[in-house]
């Protein structure tokens, strides 16, 4: 039997819980995927460039625009002034003007915007312009903000029993201060926006963000127009990991604000240095903290402030530092622990989210309490780590009064991975290796991760997708999630193709456009398949309900008796191809369109206790990493890591795979080479790669093992019961940081306390293998 297009009835072709190429695979790597910047260019395009501040803070006296607005193919030189609109973006709370008014608040500012005939000419104009500063005393870092008690929004405190009693009655006790760095994001394509006027008084805007409908709202507010007039589309990023989350949105309105007033066509592709000067980054922590632990070094007490290094305004930071908060426990159960989070204000760039979103801050710090805690007692720190992790019945419930469901495969993964990684042999190995070796030396560390599931704000926690059947039995899949690498297409075609009884082929997802699929959240929070795959898979239930009921009518049998298998619709003893079935529909006048939605069930939160159930699940994973360091230099390198990472029933294991390599790889170039460095003006002078280290494929560990976890489907209705991998495992890395760590305090015979702050950077491992020295 055919049903007409060749597609005779066999098994379906990547469907769910298969290893499928990325959608865009081929064309990734021959370099034909176009993005923002390939797209054919209109007549009459403009190019744009902004005049960012060289001063931190300081009073604008006045510009002198003439000699810019002068030179050749120069269209438009504008300022604050010239916006029609509302002039503050800011993504939550008002704080991030467009372009700066009487007053810049961190070097790298954008002042003026310019759009001339080709982008040379547009950079060659943007230089020319005059600022006129009167400076003023700039607040730079958290210390600084901590200290004079400047903060971008209240700080916060989430409790559990009583800390400062169980501190005090608690046999051993320890205090410190750690600084964790923040990191630039580096995704190879740079921000870009290309806003083309649509001649009606609207705009169409391609943007490379991961929140098409924010990008929307900001230009339609910047311009004064109501949202119907702003179409945005994003086909794919070239990485993003956070960085366009808010902040695409200022570069499209940029973009779009120079398209209004030159009537034109306006690219604005941003250079690499301007990129990194003018948008957020991670944010960078400074940790006090007060563990009280017993003998086994179980954790009784803890007491720990978190403060961020937010910038000049609000942007994401409630949220950042809400996960950093909820991230102080990590995998262990914390009897009595006060949190406190602090959101700086310095005069320095908005910092914004980055995979992980403030969460691999807060387990950063108690990551390296736990290291503390141990290197004390002279433990094993995989003791300590077991000794503390959440266990049902009586150690189960968070620091925010969230119960962790399903603690019992942390003890799994621990078992598994200690087997696997041959933990305990390559202990003793490491300590023989050491105790022959003055100058190198190994250090290992085995960490988990527990990472929360879902966006702390309530409201985003909701997706919308929109799918097409056409008579030829081609399926069209629109959903509100984007692409920037991670495969959420080739996910969600799968999800759709599974749900058909179809080939994965025979779809097709859409780029992403606010008048397809309107108001979604931003790609996210790890949440885009499970928030946008269930969005999808219920739209295809409404059309496979009616193609069911039409199947049942027209072939006189019951409903019960129609099945979706093997590219085909069998109802009762009759079979017909799926594309057969979509013709006769049609013909029927059956509808073959519908859109779905979907809300994650189970969450809640209140903001005036600090507790609730923020997250529907929780993601996991372990890993062990072995660094060998050269104590003369700082010099390191990782001979070898171990990854295993809870997926459940990962919808593709091959991008998943992929997620749990990069990730790793993000978070050790987070945690040893990736360092900012503003100088004590402010400004900002690691802003290329020339200075700015991100790793290479040479920072690989030479023995890299990474699985994942597929044993246990997660316990809560997640798509196809899968679990969200974008981000949980970039905390993995901690193992690396931690492992140098190991091999410092390995210098000094392990006696001392070590402090090696992030990044370790080879010039930070060798002043902390100096220091130990200098306790003998
Ligand atoms: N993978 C690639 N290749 N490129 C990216 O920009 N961003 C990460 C992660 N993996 C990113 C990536 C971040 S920060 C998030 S939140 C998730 O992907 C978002 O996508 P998802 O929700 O569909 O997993
Ligand atoms: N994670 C990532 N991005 C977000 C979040 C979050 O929890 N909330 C708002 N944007
Ligand atoms: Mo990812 S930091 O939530 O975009």
């Amino acid at each position: 039997m055919t049903d007409g297009t060749n597609h005779g009835v066999r098994p379906v072709r990547g469907g769910v819980h298969t290893a499928q190429a990325h959608d865009s695979a081929l064309r990734h790597v021959t370099g034909s995927a176009p993005y923002v910047d390939d797209l054919p260019e209109l007549p009459g395009t403009l190019h744009a460039a902004v005049r960012l501040s060289d001063k931190a803070h300081a009073r604008i006296l006045g510009m002198d625009l003439a000699g810019a607005r002068t030179m050749p193919g120069v269209h438009a030189v504008l300022t604050y002034d010239d916006v029609p609109g509302e002039l503050d973006i800011g993504a939550i709370l008002p704080g991030d003007p467009l372009l700066a008014p009487d007053l810049v608040e961190y070097a790298g500012q954008p002042v003026v915007a310019v759009a001339a005939e080709t982008m040379l000419a547009a950079r060659a104009a943007a230089r020319r312009v005059e600022v006129f500063y009167e400076p003023l005393p700039a607040i730079l870092t958290p210390e600084e903000a901590l200290e004079q008690g400047l903060f971008v929004s209240p700080s916060q405190t989430m409790r559990r029993g009583d800390a400062a009693a169980a501190l005090n009655g608690a046999p051993h006790r320890l205090r410190g201060e750690l600084r964790i760095g923040g990191q630039d994001h580096f995704y190879l394509e740079t921000h870009i926006a290309y806003a083309i006027p649509d001649g009606d008084g609207g705009y169409k805007v391609h943007s490379s963000t991961q929140h098409p409908s924010e990008v929307q709202h900001q230009v339609a507010k910047v311009l004064g127009l109501p949202m119907n007039a702003v179409t945005v589309e994003c086909r794919r990023m070239g990485g993003a990991f956070g960085g366009k989350e808010s902040q695409a949105a200022h570069v499209a309105a940029i973009a779009a604000l120079l398209a209004h007033h030159t009537r034109r066509p306006v690219k604005f592709r941003m250079d690499r240095d301007d990129d990194m000067l003018m948008t957020g980054k991670r944010h960078d922590f400074f940790v006090r903290y007060d563990v009280g632990f017993d003998g086994e070094g179980r954790i009784l007490g803890l007491e720990m402030e978190l403060a961020a290094r937010c910038g000049m305004s609000l942007d994401l930071s409630n949220g950042v530092v809400d996960r950093a908060m909820f991230h102080a426990d990590n995998a262990y159960f914390l009897p009595h622990a006060t949190i406190t989070g602090h959101r700086c204000r310095t005069n320095t760039v908005s910092n914004t989210a980055f995979r992980g979103f403030g969460g691999p801050q807060g387990m950063a710090a108690i990551e390296h309490v736990v290291d503390e805690v141990a290197r004390h007692l002279g433990r094993d720190a995989l003791d300590v780590r077991r000794a503390n992790l959440y266990a049902a019945p009586e150690r189960d419930v968070t620091h925010y009064g969230m119960r962790v469901e399903d603690a019992d495969i942390l003890p799994e993964l621990f078992d598994e991975l200690e087997r696997s990684s041959d933990y305990r042999e390559r202990r003793r190995a490491v300590a023989a290796f050491n105790a022959a070796s003055p100058v190198l030396k190994k250090g290992l560390a085995f960490t988990p991760v527990k990472f929360g599931i879902s966006f702390t704000a309530l409201h985003l926690n909701q997706a919308a997708a929109l799918v097409h059947v056409y008579t030829d039995g081609s399926v069209q899949v629109n959903h509100g999630g984007t692409e920037m690498g991670q495969g959420i297409h080739t996910k969600i075609a799968q999800i759709v193709a599974e749900e058909f009884q179809i080939d994965a082929a025979r779809l097709r997802v859409t780029a992403s456009v606010t008048d397809k699929v309107p108001n979604a959240p931003p790609s996210a929070a790890s949440t885009g398949t499970d928030l946008n795959g269930m969005a999808a898979l219920n739209a295809a239930r409404t059309i496979k309900e009616r193609l069911t009921a039409f199947m049942a009518d027209h072939c006189k049998v019951p409903p019960e008796q129609v099945a979706f298998r093997d590219n085909a619709v069998f109802a009762g003893n009759h079979a017909l191809g799926f594309a057969e079935v979509a013709k006769l529909a049609f013909l029927n006048r059956v509808p073959l369109s519908a859109t779905g939605h979907y809300k994650t069930p189970k969450i809640h939160w209140d903001p005036a206790t600090q507790s609730g159930r923020p997250f529907f699940y929780f993601a996991y994973g372990v890993a062990v990493t072995e660094a060998l360091v050269d104590t003369l230099t700082g010099e390191y390198r990782f001979p070898r890591c171990d990854l295993l990472h809870d997926c459940s029933g990962s919808i593709n294991p091959a991008i998943d795979l992929g997620q749990v390599e990069g990730a790793f790889v993000q978070g050790l170039g987070w945690l040893t080479a990736e360092e900012l460095w503003w100088d004590g003006e402010g400004r900002l002078r690691t802003h290329a790669p020339s200075t700015y280290k991100i790793p290479t494929s040479r920072d690989l560990p030479a023995d890299f093992r990474v699985r994942l976890y597929d044993a246990r489907p997660n316990r809560e209705e997640t798509i196809h019961r899968s679990k969200a991998v974008g981000e949980p495992p970039l905390m993995l890395a901690l193992s690396g940081w931690l492992a140098l760590k190991d091999a410092v305090a390995a210098l000094g015979g392990h006696r001392h306390p070590v402090r090696l702050d992030a990044p370790a950077t080879p010039e930070r491992v060798l002043l902390a293998c100096e220091a130990v020295r200098r306790q003998g």
